[in-house]
């Protein structure tokens, strides 16, 4: 899947440039064109000579080199390719990409391009564990780069721990992904996740027993058919995923805007547990405690996100796809939901406590559509996510894009 595909590889300076030098083969083992970047700190490490050699083209190391202009510009370099990887992705070049700086010929292609980016980082365990490059990674993933690693294990300079840049053939799988001609290629779906919080003053709120990790396997599964991916979650436990736009909310008010903001999509998964109610009146400041008083609060609803999308008179999606948390009579309250609430399709589960499934890592569904219940069995989360992305591709097949 990777023949005819042209990959520009930048390579940033660590011990880790030595296997950029594998990537490079197992990418061109596999039919792909690998245009090599180097940064001046990446030619301490490996030559430019065994990239150039491996690569089968000229390395491009210098943003001020008028031949090269002449011949194509550089910017041009990286509009030409499929896919931007950074490996190994330094703490340097992640910190400049987070700063949108462009002082050399790496940072300069990585800030001018709309192509797709894929970074591989690499570092000292330390280094990576720093408040600095976490944020700076939280900032780059909800900026839609893909990350691939960095693995745990022995490190070169002698410590243990993450950093240690993933291997050659991991990052191949990454990119292969990444450029996936999947069956929603071209589809823009919205997942809804997570839990809502609904204050009750600045430091109180309101929640559910939600950890999001359902509603992130589906986004993942769908990102890997090949769709363009507008997550809107929740303050979750998952981890957030990558490859996709993530909007991050609190309250069932802001998920809403931002769900109506993501509009038009082409398929909507609705698999945030969103608060029913809201406290009517938060308060702006911390209410103190009184003896003898107990605070009273009133409740108001929040908005049926669901519902209101389902009955869209403009703009609704082609596949609405609604979840049902149930601890009752499952399939008969989740098809009347599914009536009630105007949506094409309802996955229903038990949550029970005794069942486990919510904050677990398994799920048993009944997935209830316009031609009645069907039971599926009790599997892995990520793999009932996969089973309904791939329900979700075979229906979308059926909506002209
Ligand atoms: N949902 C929503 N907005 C809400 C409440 C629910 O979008 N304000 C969505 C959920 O994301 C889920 C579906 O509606 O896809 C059903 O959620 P659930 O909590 O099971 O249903 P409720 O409408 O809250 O019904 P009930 O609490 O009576 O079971």
């Amino acid at each position: 899947m990777l023949a005819g595909r042209r990959i520009l590889l930048i390579i940033g300076g660590g011990i880790a440039a030595y296997k950029s030098l594998d990537l490079i083969r197992r990418l061109r083992e596999r039919g792909a064109a690998v245009t090599p970047v180097m940064t001046r700190a990446a030619s301490e490490f490996v030559t430019p000579l065994s990239v150039a050699a491996l690569a089968g083209e000229d390395v491009h190391a210098d943003l001020f080199d008028l031949t090269r202009e002449a011949e194509m510009g550089h910017i041009q370099l990286s509009r030409v390719a499929d896919l931007l990887v950074v490996a190994p992705a330094t703490a340097d070049l992640m910190a400049k990409m987070v700063g949108g700086h462009a002082d050399d010929l790496a940072s300069t292609l990585l800030l001018a391009t709309d192509t797709p980016v894929m970074i591989a980082p690499a570092m000292n365990v330390r280094m990576w564990d720093h408040p600095a490059t976490q944020r700076n990674l939280a900032t780059l993933r909800g900026d839609g780069i893909r990350i691939v690693g960095p693995n745990e294990g022995d490190m070169a300079c002698g410590e243990f721990g993450p950093g240690r840049m993933a291997e050659p053939l991991e990052i191949v799988a990454a990119i292969e992904g990444a450029l996936s001609d999947g069956p929603l290629k071209g589809r823009r779906v919205l997942v809804t996740s997570g839990p809502t919080h609904e204050p009750i003053d600045p430091v109180r709120y309101i929640a559910n027993r939600s950890s999001g990790a359902q509603g992130t396997a589906v986004a993942e599964a769908l990102r890997d058919l090949g769709a363009e991916v507008v997550f809107v979650t929740g303050r979750a436990d998952a981890p957030r995923p990558t490859g996709m736009t993530v909007v991050e909310v609190e309250s069932a008010r802001e998920m809403r805007e931002a769900v109506m903001d993501a509009l038009p999509v082409d398929a909507g998964v609705f698999a945030a547990a969103v608060a029913d109610w809201r406290v009517k009146s938060a308060s702006a400041s911390k209410i103190k405690k009184t003896a003898g008083q107990l605070p009273v609060l009133e409740f108001e609803e929040n908005p049926d996100i669901l519902r209101d999308v389902s009955k869209l008179a403009e703009g609704r999606p082609a596949l609405v796809v609604g979840f049902a948390a149930e601890t009752d009579d499952v399939v008969a309250n989740a098809t009347a939901k599914r009536a009630r609430k105007g949506c094409d399709w309802i996955v229903a589960n038990d949550v029970s406590p005794a069942t486990g499934i919510m904050g677990g890592t398994e799920n048993a569904v009944v997935l209830i559509t316009a031609d009645g219940a069907e039971a599926w069995p009790r599997a892995a989360k990520s793999d009932v996510a996969r089973k309904l992305a791939d329900r979700l591709a075979e229906a979308l097949k059926k909506v002209p894009s």
